[in-house]
């Protein structure tokens, strides 16, 4: 792989201002905002720093070329001209996948076997092995993107989606994302002091990433990547890397970061899961109902939360009951707080009776379109 790279970081959509200023923060170079991602420019030390460090992003992608190809054998030249065997080891398995619009190839299915046979050819005329597919777990991911018939080979650095930290071994019911958790986090301008108070907590995802946040503990410490897999990594490099990275990490000292559900097995599983991010010590959770919700008078807390939406019939009326009661708890004990909810539900947020929120921002949710609410009580 050449020194310097064209690198994009993939996001969840609305998320792009938080991981370009996270990118910012990191010295990232000649970075571009752009829908769905960030793209910039940089080497191995700027794939491990993205890959360790970044907070909202998905997956880190190399472009390795770009050129048009209007049909099949077009593709094929172009993808054989790439020299893939920087990117393939002895034992490498690979995946490819391809999204095409407004382009003459259009049908994605046969671009994939297409990359994926021309790779494997190569290899074969090469070593006299051909690379087998994984769709789930390849040590190579390829993606092809073509959009006007220009074609972006990009290959992907991360293997595992970023969200994926290795702490969430048990996911509550409906468990939010450790990277869209991370962005409203920094959505809500908590400033890494104030207590911080999830009382919905499910498998503590925020209360996680909170902490993490203010410990300067990087993400990605606890787990691999998949460049590690390719030939020539340097392996002693990244290591004295991680140290580093774990070097800078600093306790969590009086900080209070606390979290409640009113089920007990979920507690039980967000306790399981803050042990595994070696968070026992310092993050607390208990079994609450959010309806006595009572933190200490004049805190000046943050509170942030995914209370649930109700998506089955019969749910919903008793959830109102729920967002009624606990709207009162925040304005009987919350004064002065800064309260933001997720909401995915509008009739179920009204039950809130809160005054109307200070701020709003429109996220998804996995394919559900939700608003990120704000109010300082
Ligand atoms: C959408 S989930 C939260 C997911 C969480 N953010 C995560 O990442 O795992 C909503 C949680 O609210 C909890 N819950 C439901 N009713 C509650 C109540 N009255 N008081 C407190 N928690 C409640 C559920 O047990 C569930 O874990």
């Amino acid at each position: 792989m050449s020194d310097l790279q064209n690198l994009f970081v993939t996001c969840a959509p609305g998320v792009e201002p938080f991981l370009d200023a996270e990118m910012e923060g990191m010295r990232l170079r000649k970075r571009e905002r752009q829908v769905g991602g960030v793209s910039f420019e940089g080497g191995w030390a700027e794939i491990w720093r993205a890959n360790l460090g970044l907070r909202t992003a998905i997956r880190v992608l190399s472009r390795v070329s770009r050129f048009i190809a209007r049909d099949s054998d077009e593709l094929y030249r172009h993808v054989m001209s790439v020299d893939w065997s920087q990117y393939l080891g002895p034992e490498a398995t690979i995946a490819v996948r391809a999204h095409s619009r407004d382009s003459a190839l259009d049908h994605t299915l046969f671009v994939e076997q297409r990359v994926k046979d021309a790779i494997c050819d190569q290899e074969r005329a090469k070593t006299g092995e051909r690379p087998s597919v994984d769709k789930s777990s390849p040590t190579l991911r390829i993606h092809a993107h073509i959009f006007r018939d220009r074609v972006t080979l990009s290959i992907d650095t991360s293997g595992d989606s970023l969200h994926r930290r290795g702490y969430r071994e048990i996911q509550g019911r409906a468990p939010l994302s450790e990277s869209l958790a991370a962005a409203l986090i920094m959505s809500t301008g908590w400033d890494q002091r104030q207590p911080f108070l999830d009382p919905f907590c499910g498998s503590g995802t925020f209360l996680v990433e909170a902490a993490w946040m203010a410990m300067d503990r990087a993400p990605g410490l606890g787990r691999s990547f998949a460049f590690e897999k390719w030939p020539g990594h340097d392996e002693r490099g990244l290591e004295i890397f991680r140290q580093k990275l774990n070097d800078r990490v600093k306790p969590l000292g009086k900080r209070v970061i606390w979290g409640g559900d009113v089920d007990r097995q979920t507690v039980e599983a967000a306790r399981h899961n803050i042990e595994r991010a070696g968070l026992s010590e310092s993050v607390q959770v208990e079994a609450c109902d959010a309806r006595s919700f009572s933190p200490r008078h004049g805190w000046n807390a943050q509170v942030i939360a995914n209370p649930p939406y109700g998506e089955r019939v019969g749910e919903e009326r008793k959830l109102g009951e729920v967002y009624e009661g606990f709207g009162a708890a925040l304005m009987e004990h919350a004064e002065g707080f800064k309260v933001s909810l997720l909401s995915g539900n509008p009739s179920l947020t009204r039950r809130l009776q809160l005054p109307n929120p200070t701020k709003w921002m429109d996220i998804m949710n996995g394919n559900l379109a939700c608003r990120l609410l704000s109010w300082e009580l």
